[in-house]
């Protein structure tokens, strides 16, 4: 990268946040960390501004747009909560939950790409709330990656990917959670979860009716599980401990290998070139990203243990899968 390329990369201070709001306010793009991964924020009042988004990420133009809001009256500027929406909503935000809801005509068609409806999150992370309250509109922001790349927990990650198709970054280190905000669609009379994060199905069931199968539902309502995700450079093997031990040290055999879990790997005959164990799930998932973008540098595969499903290693499970091109 020279150095016209270089987006400005700013510490969050006072003086930076306002001068995002600014940015924003003008049209501009501005990344910030939130809770969960970096976001490329843009008004998303403006559809000229959703516009820049796309072309910046390189993003499919039928994959829409999470607004993000810092009070409850914003809200009601850009959809129309029903019950679902309204109990999730008190008891998560702000927090790492997505929830889509019925639109209202404020938020153009370019943000929520042609769909009636709009999904919205209030971030718990202060940056992000700082920034949003600052541009006084609410923010369209996807992760703040190229298209199809593991989500980015860092500001020097974001200016790698971005270069200077984003005009700020807001750094305020990494990012506390690693993965992206579940997802819940609340328009029907049981929310669905099209999405899975740290804030689990368990949860979310305990106060509102859930669908019970939702995979031929998230298939129809949620764009973004159509395209190719958190891909890496090389390919990732995907390791279940005790069950498909053989098929993976075969696969590795040949090949210099990384290697990515919680557990010790196996032993294959391949060269082994690196490994990182995380000691429990939450650092699993807080190094997933920038594992995969750390490792594809010099290995010809990637094998990462397949954690359990409880808690958030649904969410670990999912965007492992997807690294792995098995979703399809
Ligand atoms: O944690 C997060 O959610 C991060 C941070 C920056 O907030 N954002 C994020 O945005 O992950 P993005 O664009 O990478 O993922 C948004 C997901 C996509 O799968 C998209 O299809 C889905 O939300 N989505 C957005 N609007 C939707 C809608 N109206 N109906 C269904 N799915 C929607
Ligand atoms: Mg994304």
């Amino acid at each position: 990268m020279n150095a016209s390329d270089r987006p400005k990369i700013c510490a969050p201070t006072e003086d930076a946040i306002a001068e995002a709001g600014r940015m924003i306010r003008s049209g501009g793009l501005v990344a910030f960390p939130t809770e969960t991964v970096y976001g490329l924020g843009a008004d998303a009042l403006s559809p000229d501004a959703a516009r820049k988004i796309y072309e910046a990420k390189g993003r499919p133009q039928d994959n829409p747009l999470i607004v993000h809001v810092a009070s409850h009256s914003d809200v009601d500027i850009c959809a129309e909560p029903n019950d679902i929406a309204r109990t999730l909503i008190e008891k998560f935000w702000p927090g790492p939950l997505t929830v889509v809801m019925r639109a209202r005509d404020a938020v153009p068609p370019q943000t929520r790409a042609g769909l009636s409806t709009v999904a919205l999150r209030m971030p718990s992370r202060h940056e992000a709330l700082a920034v949003i309250r600052a541009a006084g509109v609410p923010i369209a922001a996807p992760s703040a990656n190229k298209s199809g790349r593991p989500s980015p927990t860092d500001a020097q990650t974001v200016a790698r990917d971005l270069g200077n198709a984003v005009d700020m970054i807001i750094d305020g280190g990494s990012t506390d959670i690693g993965l992206e905000s579940t997802v819940v669609d609340t328009t029907e009379d049981r929310a669905v979860i099209l999405r899975s994060g740290a804030i689990t199905r368990e949860e979310i069931a305990k106060i509102v009716p859930v669908s019970s199968d939702d995979s031929d539902d998230v298939r129809r309502r949620s764009p973004g599980t159509r395209h190719r995700h958190y891909a890496p450079k090389v390919p990732v093997l995907l390791w279940s401990p005790d069950e498909n031990d053989g098929d993976i040290a075969r696969a590795a055999s040949s090949v210099a290998w990384s290697y990515m879990g919680m557990r010790e790997p196996f032993r294959a005959s391949g060269t082994l070139r690196r490994k990182m164990i995380f000691a429990d799930e939450n650092e699993y998932a807080r190094e997933l990203f920038s594992s995969l973008r750390e490792l594809e540098k010099d290995c010809d595969a990637i094998v990462a243990e397949m954690p359990g499903d409880a808690g958030i290693s649904a969410a670990i499970r999912d965007r492992l899968i997807r690294a792995a091109g098995a979703d399809r």
